[in-house]
């Protein structure tokens, strides 16, 4: 043997970098696409009146970032678990691996012991676990003097989550943390909760706070993940004041990963016992499977027994199963087929696995610099599943006013190149009263990295898109709205055109 060489890769770092390049799996299937020309976008772009929802997927013939939920690829243990789903009407067999599967992943304290009420409530998708959670909550919170509304205080809710919550008659405020906004702060967990702004709203409007919600990762605070110290403290202003918390914890994984790498005492803690940790601190939690259950469908509300929700709200497990029965069939399959169920089980398994995660978001952060290194502004650091590109900053010196959502024009552009991303901020976040618009905190174009799809060269190419992009940014147009400003969640059904 060698002996130089082989001290060499022993000691050199260079050398242990590599070893973070290797993909930790390698392709057992792919998909060809269609050869797309210019003239086949454009003809799309116009028939998509330039919104990115309705632009024809088949038609994205680079790189697919609109969303990372449901978009993931699935490992060959997945798809070999589908031909074992049972499709049993009531209780199959999927059901119970799966509450077996939530205690491993989340925890001992998540287990069902008293089965007379149910915990675990099965949805097809992450909004409806909401939907369910909001509508009966507003229905069993005794009602408020005139002009009084309930709140529910988060860390960022994603726009289907307050959607939600506005649906059912309830304020949903956010409380991102400065940092977020600080566009040179370095900190690592900007997805935080502002912890001074929700101590100061609880001594002030305690009695109307049902509940506290935690996003983790942080999807419309950047992306961001939630340091556990935050958590631990979110828990104690919650414990002081009787009210319960919950976890949105689409992205529980990918969070757990940042703290263990990023958070001090952490580094030799394994992600399972973070996971399980963080999942302590909760009363309960809603998830959309669809992200860090690796599976393309799916979604769970999970309630903790013994816990302040479940104290402070008797009764609502059966009338959340009733609820259940009626939109989305037996409690026990919640809208999903059998083998669907057994996939998402394989994919809860999966997630957790260390090498996975650090390639995962290795691969985010790897984008996230190309775009910056490019001189694309986004947020640093970059978070786990997506990469944020600061419309302001990116469009700043142009002639553009905020009405003219250029963040909107940008992603449309991108779609000629073969790109999809979303805009999230000013059109997305934001509200027209019939005379003006109200536009969020945030300002953001969204390019989230399906898990397990695409290899860094593909990202490499829309990192270059964007970056030429920028450099031409005087030319790129506002547009206008043609339809749906005024609309709820318009951002998916809007039709705009580019401004003369
Ligand atoms: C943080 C967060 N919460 C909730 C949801 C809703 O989940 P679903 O798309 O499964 O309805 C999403 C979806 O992207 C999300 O990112």
């Amino acid at each position: 043997m060698p002996n130089k060489v082989i001290e060499l890769l022993k000691t050199d770092p260079e050398f242990a970098r590599f070893e973070s390049f290797k993909r930790p799996y390698r392709n057992a299937s792919v998909r060809f696409r269609k050869p797309i020309t210019l003239e086949d976008r454009l003809e799309a772009l116009n028939a998509a009146h330039l919104n990115v929802f309705l632009f024809r997927a088949d038609y994205v013939d680079g790189c697919d970032l609109l969303s990372d939920s449901g978009t993931s690829a699935m490992t060959a243990e997945q798809w070999a678990q589908l031909m074992l789903g049972d499709e049993s009407y009531g209780s199959n067999e999927g059901f119970f691996a799966f509450k077996e599967q939530v205690t491993t992943t989340f925890g001992s304290s998540w287990a069902n012991l008293e089965a007379r009420h149910p915990n675990l409530f099965l949805f097809h998708q992450g909004r409806a676990a909401e939907n369910a959670l909001f509508s009966i909550l507003a229905r069993t919170l005794p009602p408020l003097e005139k002009g009084q509304r309930y709140i529910i205080p988060s860390n960022g809710h994603f726009d289907t989550t307050e959607a939600n919550i506005i649906a059912n008659g309830i304020e949903a405020r956010n409380l991102f943390c400065p940092e977020l906004r600080d566009r040179a702060s370095k900190f690592r967990f900007k997805g935080n909760m502002d912890l001074a702004l929700l101590e100061e709203l609880i001594e002030t409007e305690g009695e109307r706070i049902p509940l506290i919600y935690l996003t983790i990762t942080n999807n419309t605070g950047g992306g961001e993940p939630v340091s556990m110290e935050n958590i631990r403290k979110v828990r104690e202003l919650s414990l002081a004041a009787g009210i319960p918390l919950f976890l949105d914890a689409c992205r529980f994984a990918e969070n757990a990963w940042f703290i263990r790498h990023d958070e001090v005492g952490y580094q030799d803690v394994p992600i399972t016992a973070i996971v399980h940790e963080m999942f302590r601190y909760a009363d309960g939690f809603t998830i959309s499977l669809k992200k860090d259950g690796l599976s393309n469908m799916g979604g769970a509300l999970v309630l903790k027994e013994g816990g302040l929700f479940v104290g402070r709200y008797p009764g609502f497990s059966d009338r959340l199963t009733d609820y259940q029965i009626l939109v989305e069939g037996h409690p026990t399959y919640g809208g999903l087929t059998g083998r669907d169920l057994k996939g998402l089980i394989e994919g809860l398994a999966t997630v957790v696995r260390e090498d996975y995660l650090t390639h995962r978001i290795g691969q985010v952060q790897r984008f996230g610099h190309e775009l910056h290194r490019r001189g694309v502004p986004v947020v640093m650091p970059v978070g786990g599943s997506a990469v944020y590109i600061r419309v302001n900053s990116f469009f700043e010196g142009t002639r553009h006013r905020p009405e003219d959502f250029p963040g909107v024009a940008l992603t449309a552009l991108l779609l000629l190149f073969g790109h999809r991303l979303c805009e999230l901020g000013h059109f997305a976040f934001g509200r027209h009263d019939g005379e003006q618009e109200h536009l969020p905190a945030v300002n953001f174009v969204r390019a989230a990295v399906p898990r397990l799809v695409y290899e860094d060269m593909d990202l490499a190419h829309v990192a270059e898109t964007v970056a030429r992009l920028h450099s031409v940014r005087d030319a790129i147009p506002g547009v206008d709205v043609n339809h749906g400003r005024d609309l709820t969640l318009r951002h998916f059904k809007a039709h705009f055109s580019f401004k003369a």
